[in-house]
């Protein structure tokens, strides 16, 4: 299956931004107590955009893990040059299409790590085989992804204030189905993990400002609901209006971010 998917920066990391700001719980710690990255291993992080991963297990390994990021957005690997260079770490980030052959020799990398990214993978198979060749023997993956009960009010919203159709997000349509079933047939030891994440909006704005992070053009997600520039704004102008409307009777919006995590074993 091929997907049309593009990331831009300002949204990416506005969503990240969003999730820190009104989120009850921190994903990055939920990551380094799953992971446990240590000082000498060897890392790659596929899809690592501006490199969130990368620098949190820098900072939890105190630098003393190798660590490679490949992404396919030269915009995001530029910004994650230049914080690379700002808080002086050593990450090498490098290009890489997870639709293609990985460059890399077999068996190099104790961890493979990819953080809402790899599971827009064309070809799941190819992609997951891919990951396991660079994998040393009893090295990890852990792929984490949106579970398909994410996000449940962002939706319900959206469905309320249009009469579209939603258009299928290749993360949890497949998450747990094909995503997780592939790993397993590949893997020699596949774990599911879960984790939970309420986003408290005390006012309808950042909800709507997640909402044009969310839906963008650029981002080739969502472009069935509307067409051009004036469309967009009078959907972003009915799901505020509808917003306005939950947050009226609630006194606040409430978001859950429901993420999975694929942990394998090589
Ligand atoms: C939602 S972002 C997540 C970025 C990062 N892992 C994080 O957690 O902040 C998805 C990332 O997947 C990257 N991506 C999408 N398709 C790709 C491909 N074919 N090869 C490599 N990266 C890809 C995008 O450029 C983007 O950086």
């Amino acid at each position: 299956m091929q997907i049309n998917y593009q990331e831009p920066s300002k949204d990416l990391l506005t969503r990240i931004d969003i999730h820190e700001k009104y989120g009850s719980a921190n994903i990055d710690v939920w990551t380094n107590e799953l992971l446990k990255p240590q000082a000498g291993m060897n890392i790659l992080d596929v899809g690592c955009g501006a490199g969130k991963l990368c620098f949190l297990f820098n900072e939890y390994t105190h630098g003393g893990a190798k660590i490679t990021g490949g992404d396919f957005s030269e915009e995001l690997l530029g910004k994650a040059r230049e914080k690379n260079q700002q808080v002086g770490a050593d990450i090498d980030f490098q290009f890489l299409d997870f639709n293609k052959p990985f460059n890399f020799a077999d068996n190099t990398f104790d961890l493979c790590t990819s953080a809402f990214a790899i599971y827009y993978a064309s070809n799941l198979d190819f992609t997951f085989g891919e990951a396991h060749h660079v994998l040393k023997p009893g090295g990890r993956l852990f792929v984490s992804g949106p579970l398909p009960e994410n996000k449940q009010m962002f939706y319900d919203i959206i469905k309320e204030a249009t009469d579209k159709t939603i258009p299928p997000m290749p993360g949890s349509s497949r998450f747990k189905g094909d995503i997780f079933n592939t790993i397993d047939r590949i893997f020699a030891k596949t774990e599911l993990h879960k984790f939970e994440n309420h986003l408290t909006f005390p006012e309808v704005a950042p909800f709507i400002e997640y909402v044009r992070a969310s839906l963008g053009e650029d981002r080739k997600l969502w472009t069935s609901m509307f067409n051009g520039k004036d469309e967009y704004e009078a959907l972003i102008g009915k799901i505020q209006a509808v917003a306005q409307k939950w947050f009226d009777r609630d006194g606040k919006l409430v978001m859950t971010k429901v993420v999975g995590g694929i942990l394998a074993t090589k």
